[in-house]
């Protein structure tokens, strides 16, 4: 389908969707976060597509939610509406592997948009913040929660009280981000990530992913026995065996799926 404030293309096994807004840096209004929600069930459901890169412009993934239209919002209309929340449901659904390309401003909604990401990649220009605080409000998409996650309580502490932006070398030292790369280099860097992923079981990937995420949530005893749970159930795969044979026979394994 045709998307306004989105580009999405699909080529071999990934998905990139590309956010843009360029006159509002790519600021999240209601008809992005629908657009995006909507090509990222689409991305998943699309069983030629194993990858997702997510990003935005060399100025801007995204500069936050959008403060035009927010602001003359009631406190009951947030309420009633619960503000994005459906938008960031839909991420958290994704199952497939998701990479945030970050160049340029990732604030607020931006910043927390990439950390509900897989991992991000930025560029050397890209800049991290949560600068709600300067306009009377807190964090709304998880910022509170990820950011501390990510770098600690200090950081994050930091980064919510003063509003102040964290740079690509900070961001990476502290673990927000994965790699940081040229600007130039941020789409190749994603892809050639994207397809070395892609070139995985996705049966493997999934559950690879699925672990990580547990980590966030449980104890690290339930969370180490969803992990041996999911590596036993692994060797139910011919994946399994087949990656396991190419190893001892030499060469490059070629997964199926199954
Ligand atoms: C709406 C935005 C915007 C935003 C930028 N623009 N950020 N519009 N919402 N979040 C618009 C500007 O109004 C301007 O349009 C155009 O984009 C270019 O921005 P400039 O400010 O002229 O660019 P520059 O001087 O380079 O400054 C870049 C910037 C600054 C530092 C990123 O734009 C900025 O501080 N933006 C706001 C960042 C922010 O506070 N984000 C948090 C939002 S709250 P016009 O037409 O006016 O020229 C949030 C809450 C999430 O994210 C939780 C929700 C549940």
């Amino acid at each position: 389908m045709a998307y306004e404030t989105i580009i999405v293309e699909v080529e071999d096994h990934v998905a990139t969707i590309t956010l843009n807004r360029p006159d509002a840096l790519n600021a999240l209004n209601a008809q992005l976060l629908a657009e995006l929600s909507k090509a990222l069930i689409e991305a998943d459901a699309n069983d030629k597509v194993r990858c997702i890169i997510l990003t935005g412009s060399a100025k801007a993934f995204a500069a936050g939610a959008d403060i035009k239209e927010m602001s003359e919002k009631s406190f009951v209309e947030m309420f009633l509406g619960d503000f994005f929340e459906p938008a960031i449901e839909a991420v958290g659904r994704v199952r497939k592997p998701v990479i945030a390309a970050v160049s340029g401003y990732a604030l607020g909604g931006g910043c927390e948009l990439a950390m509900m990401c897989d991992f991000i990649i930025a560029t050397e220009t890209a800049k991290f913040g949560q600068p709600e605080i300067n306009l009377g409000v807190i964090a709304g998409m998880g910022g509170t929660q990820r950011l501390t996650r990510y770098v600690g309580k200090s950081k994050a502490m930091d980064m919510h009280l003063t509003g102040r932006f964290m740079d690509a070398e900070e961001a990476e030292r502290s673990g927000l981000v994965s790699r940081v790369v040229p600007a130039k280099k941020l789409m190749e860097e994603a892809r050639q990530a994207a397809d070395k992923i892609a070139e995985k079981s996705m049966v493997a990937t999934i559950a690879a992913k699925q672990a990580v995420n547990r980590s966030y949530e449980t104890t690290l005893t339930e969370g180490l026995l969803f992990e041996r749970r999911l590596f036993h159930s692994l060797f139910a795969t011919e994946d399994q065996k087949e990656g396991m044979a190419a190893f001892q026979e030499k060469r490059t394994a070629q997964f199926r799926d199954r």
